[in-house]
C-alpha cells in the first residue's frame, strides 16, 4: 500500500481541517530542512572538486624513494626493455642523439657482442631453460639485437607518383599465385576511384637450410617483370616476421614517405580497396593522421601452452599484451608509419609481428581502433559466397587466389545489384 495515496477526496479532506496550522509549521520545516540538505551536498561537491584541480598540483611524497635501484626482471626480453628504456630515458638522458651513448649502470650490466649482428651467446646462459626452447626461439634469441639485413629487391620508384594508398604484401617466395591474383584484383596499382594506388610485396630469403628449393631465378623475373618485390637478405620464417615489419617501416621511411595512407595485410587475405579508399576520403584531417585500424584484441597475453604457434615461454616475456590488430591486415597513415619507425628502436623486437606494433603503438600513446569491416577471422561459412556483402567489408581473412579472383568483380562491377 502507499499511504500517502488518498483513497478517497473525504479523507484528505478531514486531514487538511483538523491541523491546519501544524501541518503548516511542519511543511515550512521540512522545506527548509530539505533546502539545508541540498546546500550541503552542493557544497560538498564543490569543495571536492575544488580540491581535486589543486591536489593535481600537490607534488606527492614518493612511497618508494624514486633512486631505488630498480629490480631487473627475470624475463629475457623484459630485461632487454627495461635496458631500452634506461638508454631512451628523456630525464636521464636529455641530450639524446640518433645514437645514444650512455654508461649502463651496474643493474644493466650488458655484455652483449658489440656488433648487434653477430649472434648473442650470453642468452645461452641467461635464459635458464634456453636448451630445452623450441628451436625458433633458440634462433630469434640469438639474432634479437640485429636490425639491418641487406636488401637483395629494391623498387626505389614505386611511389613516385605519391600514393593515396599503398598496399603492403607480406607475402614468401614460392607464392608466386598469391601475389599474381593480388596484382589482377585488389592489388591492382594505377588509379582507382580517382586515387593512387601502389602495391608492394616483402619478402625475406627463403634459405636451403628451411629446406626451400632456389627461387631467386624465378622471383628476379617477377621482380622484373612487376618491379613490386621488395626483398631482405633474413631467413623468411613466423618468428622474423617482426624483422619484416621494422625493415619495411625504415624503408618507408627512406623511398615512400609521402603516401598517404598504408594497408598492410597478409597475401591470402582479400581486400574491398574501393570501400577503403571510400572510407578514408571521408576522415577528417586530424582523425587522418593518427589513424590505426583493423581487428582489435585487447586483453590478452602470452600463449603458455607449448604445443601453441603463439606459445611464449616466461623466461622469454612476462606481462600483458598491449591492445593490437590482428596481423592479417591494417589500416594506418603514412604519417603514423613515420612515427613508428621512430619509435620502434626503443621496442625489443618481441617474436609476434602484429603484437610488436602493438606496442609500439602504445609507446607513442596511441590504440589501434577496431573496425568491424576487418574480418580476420572470416565471415560466416553461409555468406562466404554471397556477392554482395563483400561490398561493406574491408579486409578478409582467408582467400585462395582462385577465391580472390572470384570475388574481385562482386566488387567493381556495377551492374550487380546490391541494395
Ligand atoms: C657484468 O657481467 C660480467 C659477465 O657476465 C661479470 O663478469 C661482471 O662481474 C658483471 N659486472 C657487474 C658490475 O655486475
Ligand atoms: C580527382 O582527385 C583530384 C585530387 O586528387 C581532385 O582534384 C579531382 O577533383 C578529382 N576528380 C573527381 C572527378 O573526383
Ligand atoms: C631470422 O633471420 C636471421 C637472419 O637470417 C636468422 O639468423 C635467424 O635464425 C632467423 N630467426 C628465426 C627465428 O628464424
Ligand atoms: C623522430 O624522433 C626524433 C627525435 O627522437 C624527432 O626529432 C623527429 O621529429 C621524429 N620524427 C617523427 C616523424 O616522429
Amino acid at each position: 500500500m502507499f499511504p500517502n495515496v488518498p483513497l478517497y477526496p473525504g479523507f484528505v479532506m478531514q486531514r487538511g481541517g483538523n491541523m491546519p496550522a501544524a501541518c503548516r509549521k511542519g511543511r515550512v520545516l521540512y522545506v527548509m530542512m530539505t533546502l539545508n540538505i541540498f546546500v550541503c551536498f552542493l557544497m560538498g561537491v564543490l569543495w571536492n572538486l575544488g580540491r581535486d584541480k589543486s591536489s593535481r598540483h600537490v607534488v606527492r611524497i614518493p612511497t618508494k624513494k624514486f633512486w631505488h635501484q630498480p629490480v631487473l626482471s627475470e624475463s629475457f626480453w623484459n630485461r632487454e626493455q627495461q635496458r631500452l628504456d634506461f638508454i631512451f630515458n628523456p630525464i636521464i638522458n636529455s641530450a639524446l642523439s640518433s645514437e645514444p651513448v650512455v654508461e649502463l649502470p651496474d643493474w644493466l650490466n650488458d655484455t652483449g657482442p658489440p656488433d648487434p649482428c653477430e649472434p648473442d651467446y650470453r642468452v645461452t646462459t641467461q635464459i635458464l631453460d634456453y636448451n630445452s626452447l623450441p628451436q625458433r626461439f633458440q634462433d630469434f634469441l640469438l639474432h634479437m639485437r640485429c636490425r639491418t639485413y641487406p636488401m637483395l629487391i629494391n623498387q626505389p620508384r614505386v611511389c613516385d607518383g605519391k600514393p593515396f594508398l599503398l598496399l603492403v604484401v607480406k607475402s614468401l617466395t614460392p607464392h608466386f599465385d598469391r601475389r599474381q591474383a593480388i596484382r589482377q584484383s585488389w592489388g591492382r596499382v594505377g588509379v582507382l576511384a580517382n586515387r593512387t594506388v601502389a602495391t608492394v610485396f616483402l619478402l625475406g630469403n627463403t634459405m636451403p637450410v628451411d629446406h626451400f628449393p632456389d627461387l631467386l631465378g624465378m622471383l628476379g623475373h617477377e621482380a622484373g617483370l612487376h618491379k613490386d618485390i621488395l626483398q631482405w637478405d633474413y631467413r623468411d620464417t613466423f618468428f622474423n616476421l617482426t624483422l619484416k615489419e621494422v625493415l619495411f617501416l625504415e624503408w618507408f621511411s627512406q623511398n615512400c614517405p609521402h603516401a598517404q595512407f598504408i594497408l598492410k595485410g597478409d597475401d591470402d587475405v582479400f581486400v574491398n580497396t574501393l570501400r577503403i579508399i571510400d572510407f578514408l576520403e571521408g576522415l577528417s584531417e586530424t582523425k587522418a593522421r593518427d589513424l590505426f585500424l583493423g581487428d582489435v584484441i585487447s586483453n590478452a597475453g602470452p600463449h603458455r601452452d607449448r604445443k601453441l604457434k603463439y606459445f611464449i615461454p616466461e623466461s622469454v616475456f612476462v606481462g600483458q599484451y598491449p591492445p593490437y590488430a590482428g596481423g592479417g591486415g591494417y589500416l594506418y597513415s603514412g604519417e603514423l608509419a613515420l612515427r613508428l619507425h621512430n619509435i620502434s628502436r626503443q621496442v625489443v623486437l618481441y617474436p609476434i609481428d602484429d603484437v610488436y606494433t602493438g606496442m609500439c603503438l602504445k609507446k607513442l600513446g596511441l590504440v589501434p581502433e577496431k573496425h568491424t569491416g576487418f574480418r580476420t577471422f572470416d565471415i560466416e561459412e553461409k555468406y562466404r559466397d554471397n556477392t554482395c556483402i563483400y561490398r561493406s567489408l574491408m579486409l578478409v581473412h582467408s582467400r585462395t587466389p582462385q577465391e580472390v579472383l572470384k570475388i574481385w568483380p562482386w566488387i567493381v562491377r556495377p551492374e550487380l545489384e546490391c541494395q
